[in-house]
């Protein structure tokens, strides 16, 4: 087989500050509204994609479990569309690896589709630019777009297929972030994000919070380039709020958060209030995101683990873009 197939590529997880929530073209991933986001560089995920004639049928293996189903089929989706535009028939076996726990409120499929993206178009022969690369992975999971990109990110949510892509408004060395992320319980979340977007248009609370996006990406762009943590510890809680207050106003209603998760919430506002450079940001699961600069972080992850039914912490700084990984070949004795 020509080496051209195979690519390796990796990707990072990213933690929106504004979040992404509801679609205005489902197939399309075109979100509701604009959103912005921390790459996450000490979570990480591999992905290897070889493209190879002698297969029927794609094959998908997760940290070593060989995956069918519905996840099999959203991965052979994706490849489908650059299969298409490779002018390529071959089924691929995807190996891949995640260094952090998935499906739980980490967002394990933004740094998945991010991988995919960049290691299936590198083994189809694609030469893409990061833009093209960022509206493709779009279309596996919304917030891999994002992911294409390191440091602090904007997805501009776009009109259409071809102006929806990422890209970073400053980049990973900017601002010494670190996201703590604190985990109160493990394992896969009962309602997915894809079909969380498609139940934001049915609270009556999503069209305001749209029509308001703007005010917060504003605020929130400002504080990330005046690195200004008090302006973004306002505006990152205020906008995770109003996520939350959709999902729970949704019919049928998600409520993702635990006990747990408010006890953190007040805990940490409390020391916001008390002097602490901290604030809290939560995704679609109970596990709570806890930003500070980094000379705050030993402080707060030892508050933190004092905290009843914390299970561990992890930790991150910003990270880098996508990128591909040299193939490791086989040794030969
Ligand atoms: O990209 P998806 O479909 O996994 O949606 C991401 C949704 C949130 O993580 C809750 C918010 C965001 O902007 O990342």
């Amino acid at each position: 087989m020509m080496s051209s197939h195979i690519a390796s590529a990796i990707g990072h997880p990213n933690i929106a500050l504004i979040k992404y929530w509801g679609n205005r073209d489902h197939n399309l991933r075109l979100p509701s509204n604009g959103s912005l986001s921390m790459t996450l560089g000490d979570l990480e995920t591999v992905t290897q994609v070889t493209f190879d004639p002698s297969m029927t049928e794609d094959r998908l293996y997760l940290n070593e479990n060989a995956i069918s189903g519905p996840s099999l089929d959203r991965v052979s989706l994706h490849l489908d569309v650059i299969r298409t535009m490779a002018k390529l028939s071959f089924k691929a076996e995807i190996i891949s690896h995640s260094n952090f726990p998935v499906g739980a409120g980490i967002a394990s499929s933004a740094s998945g589709f991010a991988a995919l993206t960049v290691a299936a178009a590198a083994a189809a022969g694609l030469e893409l630019n990061p833009s093209q690369l960022s509206r493709i992975a779009r279309l596996g999971s919304g917030s891999a777009c994002r992911s294409i990109f390191g440091g602090y990110v904007e997805w501009k949510a776009g009109t259409n297929d071809h102006n929806s892509f990422a890209e970073t408004i400053a980049d990973q060395d900017h601002w010494d972030l670190v996201d703590i992320i604190v985990i109160v319980e493990e394992g896969h979340k009962s309602v997915g994000s894809t079909s969380g977007h498609k139940l934001a248009e049915s609270s009556p609370l999503q069209d305001a919070r749209i029509h308001d996006t703007e005010r917060r990406l504003s605020i929130c762009r400002q504080a990330i380039l005046q690195r200004d943590f008090l302006s973004l510890a306002s505006i990152v809680e205020e906008d995770s709020n109003m996520m939350h207050a959709i999902m729970m106003t949704s019919r049928p209603q998600l409520l993702y958060w635990r006990p747990e998760t408010v006890a953190i919430m007040k805990s940490i506002q409390e020391w916001r209030h008390a002097g602490m450079q901290v604030c809290f940001t939560i995704d679609a699961g109970p596990n709570v995101h806890c930003l500070c600069p980094s000379r705050y972080k030993d402080q707060v992850g030892d508050l933190l683990k004092q905290i009843p039914g914390v299970i561990r912490l992890i930790h991150s700084v910003p990270g880098g873009a996508a990128h591909l990984l040299p193939i490791k070949s086989p040794s030969i004795d």
